[in-house]
């Protein structure tokens, strides 16, 4: 693997290229996968088997203009991943390229006007501004009407309470606006110029009917907007067009590379992890962290505490979403102890089970269950004898703690579950899986490539291409559980007593946000 580090426009950005193979030629096709996430756009090249030809990794910069609100540049996340695609495909054969699709951040406000500038900089999934306008729409429209017009009910980080938010705080961007669309959709949009997004990413804008997979007038009446400002829906394997002529001829590739809708990166890392078809279960660990449970058929938690949206295999999802997961561990190292070898800072912990530090992890507020962007961390316990690893491992038991908190939720609705996947870059860390394994009792399948929602996004790539029938046609061809990590009884047991305590720490603080 290696890194290289160049600077641009006065920003420095680096670029991890890993190349895995370079028998491109013997393919018969190529598809590209990219995942549009919050720190990076990550590219990846796969055949028409299933097997990787290249990654590359690109960065763009993340801002917090005020405590709690988070914003990026679309322009920052084209320009990447248009410089990622060449870096991508470099030595290929590009007459081999036949698709491309994505798996991108979810929920973010990206408007244009009418002669397809962006109007602002992007309000992202985890921002916290919109404390207000989600109250109106949870308190004065009333939750009820809601999850029956969507399914689900208002959270901060969702893409209609920033539509209002917008409306009373700026309306002369409001005024101005004449396309909405999620982040990876504007990708799609530069690239093909058609103005489309998928049923699984646009579940998370509350302004979808997501039973019946349709926009919902009564939603666009609430938050003011007009049918025409919003994208088509397509399913996530559907074909959305092909590459625009000047865009091909920039990127050296066919005028007839097909682009697929593509999927929120959840659903699309549920594809890249075999997370299809009834009752099966992926937790990613990235920025944000999910537990993600599919469903062949549509169902919602009567409490909202889980999100009830489609999925990229056609069928539905429920899932949980805690807005600080690998960031808490990035955070620590990188912020506060000022190391970002997470390996060496993890190799000293030892007492698995006995740590008397809790850690909350709510660095950017809580969505579920809590739905509190107010929220802020904690650490809890310490005593004069508690040590950076006591520190280090709370800050990772926090995270799975807290996932523990929707898996009970599901567990509430009578859903079963015995064993989940997982991916993202915190199941890099084999103590953070043990950590997940035994916290949550769960049986981790450890699939081949923890790259989930680039290769998700390449897997709809080739669905969309006729590659293969289906989504869950492909995914039980490609995916393969390389390892299980199982829940010891004894550790699982001392766990459960630390996570009795633990949630019964933000009942007790909640006030004090
Ligand atoms: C899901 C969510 C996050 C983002 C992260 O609801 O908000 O997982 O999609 O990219």
């Amino acid at each position: 693997m290696d890194k290289h580090c160049y600077a641009d426009a006065g920003q420095t950005s680096c670029i991890t290229v890993r190349s895995l193979d370079n028998k491109y030629k013997e393919n018969k096709m190529l598809y590209i996968g990219v995942d549009l996430g919050t720190s990076a756009v990550k590219l990846l090249l796969m055949d028409e088997k299933g097997k990787i030809q290249k990654i590359v990794s690109k960065e763009y910069p993340l801002f917090f203009p005020h405590p709690g609100w988070s914003e990026q540049n679309p322009e920052d996340w084209f320009y990447q991943s248009v410089e990622g695609i060449k870096e991508l495909t470099a030595e290929c054969d590009k007459e081999k390229v036949a698709g491309i699709s994505f798996g991108g951040q979810m929920h973010g406000l990206v408007a244009l006007d009418e002669s397809d500038e962006v109007i602002r900089p992007a309000i992202l999934w985890n921002d916290g501004r919109t404390g207000e306008e989600t109250n109106y729409l949870n308190e004065v429209i009333g939750k009820d009407k809601l999850s029956g017009y969507t399914a689900n009910i208002a959270f901060a980080g969702f893409t209609a309470p920033k539509i209002l938010w917008l409306k009373k705080h700026e309306p002369e961007n409001f005024a101005r606006i004449d396309k909405i669309m999620l982040p990876k959709d504007y990708l799609a949009y530069k690239l093909s110029g058609s103005f489309c997004t998928d049923v699984s990413d646009a579940s998370g804008m509350l302004l979808m009917d997501v039973k019946n997979r349709c926009w919902s007038k009564e939603m666009m009446d609430i938050c003011g907007i007009r049918a025409e400002q919003l994208p088509k829906l397509y399913e996530s394997y559907e074909a959305v067009g092909t590459l625009k002529p000047e865009i091909a001829a920039e990127l050296s590739l066919r005028e007839d590379v097909k682009v697929i809708a593509g999927a929120g990166d959840n659903a699309a890392a549920a594809v890249g992890t075999g997370t299809v078809g009834d009752g099966m279960c992926n937790i990613s660990l990235g920025t944000s962290g999910t537990i993600f449970i599919s469903s062949k058929n549509f169902g919602m938690d009567e409490h909202n505490a889980l999100h009830s949206f489609a999925h990229a295999d056609g069928k539905y999802h429920l899932m949980g979403c805690m807005l600080s997961a690998a960031s808490c561990n990035k955070w620590w190292s990188e912020e506060i102890l000022k190391t970002s070898d997470f390996g060496a800072e993890q190799a000293g912990i030892r007492k698995l089970g006995e740590n008397n530090v809790f850690y909350l992890p709510y660095l950017m507020g809580e969505r579920s269950p809590h739905n509190n962007p107010d929220a802020r961390a904690m650490f809890i316990g310490m005593s004069m004898d508690t040590t950076r690893e006591d520190m280090t491992q709370a800050v990772l038991e926090g995270v799975a703690f807290a996932l523990r908190d929707s898996l009970e939720v599901a567990k509430s609705l009578g859903i079963r579950i015995e064993r989940t996947k997982i991916c993202g870059g915190g199941a890099k860390s084999p103590l953070w899986k043990k950590m997940i394994a035994n916290i949550m009792n769960l049986k981790v399948d450890v699939i081949e490539s923890e790259e989930g929602p680039a290769l998700g996004g390449a897997m709809l790539a080739a669905v969309g291409c006729g590659e293969y029938p289906d989504v869950e046609t492909i995914a039980g061809k490609l995916v393969k559980v390389v390892d299980t990590v199982e829940p010891e009884e004894e550790l699982a047991a001392k766990y459960e007593e630390k996570y009795q305590k633990f949630r019964k720490i933000y009942p007790a603080v909640k006030e004090l946000f």
